[in-house]
């Protein structure tokens, strides 16, 4: 198989990175399905996609796409809550998360959350479903590639993709290979990652969980944040003022959204203020 094989791609959850990895992907000519697991989450991706933030309608307000390519891609779109559906897709893009609402009404926060269990069960049914020779990818941030790979009989067509938010903006994805994943699919999607106008940068798989380049990186960089804080040298505004003044950073170690806690099994990420 090669890039232009892949005609179809199954988005596997339609939330903040679903929806903006399918709007890239409708975008870039691929008939993609997403499912997600109720007819109104379904709902809402769809929303996100056109009428969202960075959806295709305000990039047609501001000049980015023409509406016939909005109109297009619109039409590259399906979703569904059936995993079934998927089966004939050639490529599967897995982003499955659960997101929590923590603390009292006055400073309820959401809490992004990956399971590494629920990962393996979803990887496991779709690999008794979608066709043979349909590549797997997953967008987990921090999990290694091979030990999600274990659910999976496919361990040649089994690779990381890990994007960045939000996905459709983002220009770099991580693609991350096993031991046993095959030059071919690495290929696969270094053409996929190309067409999407994505740059994309190989990283070898690790055990551990510690997740690939950029998110390590940001972790080192927030534990002496913290540390800088904690020790009172300076407060986190502070913090963020000089790196943003000093560095020229777009925005400091303490105005994103970051991975607060990390084990063998979830990962969680929270605002950091
Ligand atoms: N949010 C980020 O910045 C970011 C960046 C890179 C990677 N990731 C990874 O992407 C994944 C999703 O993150 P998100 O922020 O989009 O989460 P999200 O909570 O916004 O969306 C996750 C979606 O998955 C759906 N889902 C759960 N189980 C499912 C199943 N069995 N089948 C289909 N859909 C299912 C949920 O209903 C939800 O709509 C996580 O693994 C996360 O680590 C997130």
């Amino acid at each position: 198989m090669k890039a232009e094989d892949i005609k179809c791609i199954g988005v596997m959850g339609g939330g903040t990175m679903g929806s903006g990895i399918a709007q890239t992907a409708i975008l870039a000519g691929y008939k993609t399905i997403v499912r997600d697991l109720r007819d109104q989450l379904c709902e809402r991706a769809r929303n996100t996609i056109v009428d969202g933030r960075f959806g295709l309608k305000s990039g047609v307000e501001r000049g980015k796409i023409t509406q016939a390519q909005m109109d297009r891609a619109v039409a590259n779109l399906s979703t569904t809550t059936k995993v079934e559906d998927l089966k004939n897709c050639d490529l599967i893009i897995e982003t499955i998360g659960l997101t929590e609402t923590t603390g009292a009404t006055s400073e309820r926060k959401a809490v992004w959350l990956e399971s590494k269990p629920l990962k393996l069960e979803v990887f496991a049914e779709l690999d008794k479903i979608v066709k043979k020779d349909a590549i797997f990818a997953s967008n987990t941030s921090l999990f290694t590639i091979a030990d999600l790979a274990k659910a999976v009989k496919r361990k040649d067509k089994f690779i990381g993709m890990h994007w960045f938010r939000p996905a459709n903006i983002m220009k770099v994805v991580e693609v991350t290979y096993t031991a046993d994943t095959s030059k071919e699919t690495i290929q696969i999607l270094k053409g996929i990652c190309q067409r999407f106008g994505k740059t994309a940068v190989l990283v070898k798989d690790v055990s551990g969980d510690t997740g690939f380049v950029g998110n390590r990186i940001m972790w080192a960089v927030r534990e002496e944040a913290f540390k800088i804080v904690r020790e009172g040298i300076a407060t986190k505004e502070d913090v963020d003022t000089v790196m943003t003044l000093g560095f020229n950073w777009p925005a400091g170690p303490f105005t994103r959204t970051g991975i607060v806690r990390s084990d063998d099994k979830q990962t969680r990420y929270a605002d950091l203020r």
